[in-house]
């Protein structure tokens, strides 16, 4: 048995308020524990949006009551809420610029928009962008101008990652993130995802080529953290008219990360750092005492969505082989999870901003 620490995931869609039926804080966390995760930060393009006090109390109030494992929450950034934002900070993961399409309605378009927040938003808070290619080159320039740092949401592209590592070798406060189904899939992959139903590969950022994907394992020292971008929807509005983009990740991240480890992509240690340390660093995240997970490195199993604890029913790497089983999860001293069962009861997780 391998024993790790409680992994942090900074990226997860929780979907409560306002879209229950794909995931609420009961079930998302429930998925986290199954994952090895033991904290999440949960994103603010909920319905309503999270960009108040209102709606931040109604995000936190349901996350007291039911989430199993630690969490946190983004204030997203609006049109006309920079001082209210910065006013959260305290309370708030960080804050979320969508600032590229996306699923809700938070998109900032404007660069005008974005100036209140960079000036406002306090330096020692993460600001994370949903920011792709050119935009993303921006948003680096507004933290280079405004000296703000700044945290880029699921890299997909070799331009992103070279361009990322250039500003950080040039002393640009940039961190980054880059998820799984980046690292695991390309394009070619969609009609494999999609079983005749092309609504099922739809993602945002889109799944990229294979040279992407190989630059991206080519620059594995560049990308800070891993984060699921968890974005739970269901088989039927995926498979429906206007299929929402987004894939479940939470239960199979880390299954994936130690498969390839086992095949000597990555190192274990590298494992803690993206999913332990600089998250917990880049964040501001508080230690969780006597936590830690186990895995069997060796057990080897396929991936069935029907095994899954998240409320959406799917996951586009279903039938996929792994190798590297949850066997067990303690947060702060008490069994969360173990053989495949949640212990942790509804209303224990603790917010990591309290
Ligand atoms: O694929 C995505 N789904 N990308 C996003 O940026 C949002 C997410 C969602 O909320 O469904
Ligand atoms: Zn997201």
């Amino acid at each position: 048995m391998l024993k790790l620490p409680g992994l942090i995931d900074p990226h997860v869609h929780v979907r409560e308020p306002g879209a229950t039926h794909k995931e609420d804080w009961d079930t998302v966390t429930q998925a986290a524990l199954a994952g090895g995760v033991t904290a999440i930060l949960a994103m603010p393009n909920t319905k309503p949006p999270i960009f108040d006090d209102a709606t931040f109390d109604l995000a936190i109030k349901a996350a007291s009551q039911k989430a199993r494992c630690d969490y946190g929450q983004y204030v997203g950034a609006g049109p006309d809420n920079a001082d209210i934002a910065a006013s959260l900070a305290p309370k708030a993961a960080g804050l979320k610029m969508y600032l590229d399409s996306t699923f809700g309605e938070l998109r900032l378009d404007d660069m005008q928009l974005w100036m209140p927040h960079f000036q406002k938003f306090p330096k020692s808070a993460p600001m994370v962008m949903h920011s792709e290619s050119r935009t993303m080159a921006a948003a680096i320039l507004f933290s280079a101008i405004y000296d703000h740092p700044v945290h880029i949401a699921h890299v997909s592209l070799k331009e992103e990652i070279l361009l990322i590592k250039a500003a950080k070798e040039k002393g640009i406060k940039v961190t980054c993130e880059v998820c799984p189904h980046h690292l695991f899939l390309s394009k070619e992959d969609i009609p494999a995802i999609s079983h005749g139903h092309p609504g099922r590969g739809e993602v945002r950022p889109r799944l990229a080529t294979k040279e992407d994907v190989d630059n991206l394992w080519i620059n594995l020292d560049v990308i800070d953290c891993f984060a699921t971008d968890h974005a739970p929807h269901t088989l039927e509005e995926k498979d429906g008219e206007n299929p929402p983009p987004g894939f479940p990740g939470l239960e199979t991240m880390l299954p994936l990360l130690l498969t390839a480890a086992s095949e000597g992509r990555l190192t274990i240690d590298q494992i803690v750092q993206k999913l332990y340390e600089n998250p917990r660093r880049i964040f501001n995240l508080p230690e969780q005492p006597n936590t830690y997970i186990e895995v069997d490195e060796n057990a080897t199993y396929e991936i069935k969505a029907s095994e899954g604890f998240t409320r959406c029913g799917w996951t586009p790497f279903e039938g996929w082989k792994v190798k590297g089983r949850v066997q067990k999860v303690v947060l702060r001293g008490k069994t969360a999870f173990e053989d495949g069962k949640v212990l942790a009861e509804a209303g224990s997780g603790k917010n990591v901003r309290k």
